[in-house]
């Protein structure tokens, strides 16, 4: 994966990858030639109704995975380490293992140096890894709120110096969420790993999105960045009203029971 990616930083090739949490999903994407398919904890709020990503268990992101993996097979496939499942080194490689396990060939988790313990010894028991910096959905109760980052000097600096350390501890790609945009192209010209950005402007090496923002299968909230390029909550809503309407012809089509 990590040869793979450097060529395509290399030749200049943008990577396209997307989040799957369910089979059907998996399936469709890995026929749509994708560079990364993301098991993403942000399944969490757009598959089990949680009210952020701090809620999502191992058990919870092992099921997803291996539902996923039975639907990839040629795509590569990584999934999240969840929320305070990493929080010393032994702790992220048994995580890891067990994500492995399950069906990924990559891991990703949130932090920079601060976590590069973590880190480097996931890399060390060869699981490879892909960075994530920036704004870290984790991190969203201790932040109250999820805060663009990058906009003063002390931040852009040290949002360099963790693509630095985590691109020197041999991370296969950097994910960089919700950073402003000239830091995300500056990080990404100075680190030898691709960057994949969301929210962090075209400056990135490659994007990722969000499935179920993308196709609009989650009508109750979408990250302003986030472009819309389907409606499937429309389509599931227009289906069961014309469903009800054969059912019960006649019938107001909110009557219950
Ligand atoms: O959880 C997730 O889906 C992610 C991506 C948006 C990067 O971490």
């Amino acid at each position: 994966m990590k040869d793979r990616f450097l060529a395509r930083k290399r030749a200049g090739i943008p990577l396209a990858t997307l989040t799957a949490a369910d089979y059907p999903t998996a399936r469709l994407l890995d026929d749509a030639g994708l560079d990364l398919i993301l098991v993403g904890d942000s399944l969490g709020m757009v598959e089990l109704g949680y009210v952020d990503t701090t809620e999502v268990t191992l058990e919870d992101m092992v099921h997803h995975t291996r539902a996923v993996r039975r639907g990839v097979s040629r795509t590569p496939l990584a999934a999240d380490l969840p929320f305070q499942t990493y929080e010393t080194s032994a702790e992220a490689v048994a995580t890891a293992r067990t994500l492995m396990q399950a069906g990924a060939e990559a891991v990703k988790l949130e932090g920079g140096r601060s976590h590069l313990a973590q880190i480097r010894a996931v890399l060390a028991a060869g699981i490879p890894l892909i960075g994530h910096i920036g704004m870290l959905p984790q991190s969203v109760r201790l932040e109250g709120g999820y805060k663009k980052k990058g906009k003063t000097e002390e931040q852009a600096r040290g949002l360099l110096e963790d693509a630095l350390a985590l691109d020197a501890a041999g991370v296969v790609a950097l994910v960089i969420e919700d950073v402003v945009a000239p830091v995300a192209a500056d990080i990404s010209r100075r680190v030898a790993c691709p960057t994949i950005g969301i929210g962090s402007g075209s400056g990135c090496d490659g994007q990722i999105l969000v499935t179920a923002d993308l196709i609009g299968a989650f009508p109750w909230f979408r990250p302003p960045f986030a472009r819309a390029r389907g409606d499937v909550a429309g389509e599931i809503t227009r289906a069961v009203a014309g469903y009800l309407a054969a059912v019960r012809p006649g019938a107001d089509a909110k009557t219950a029971g």
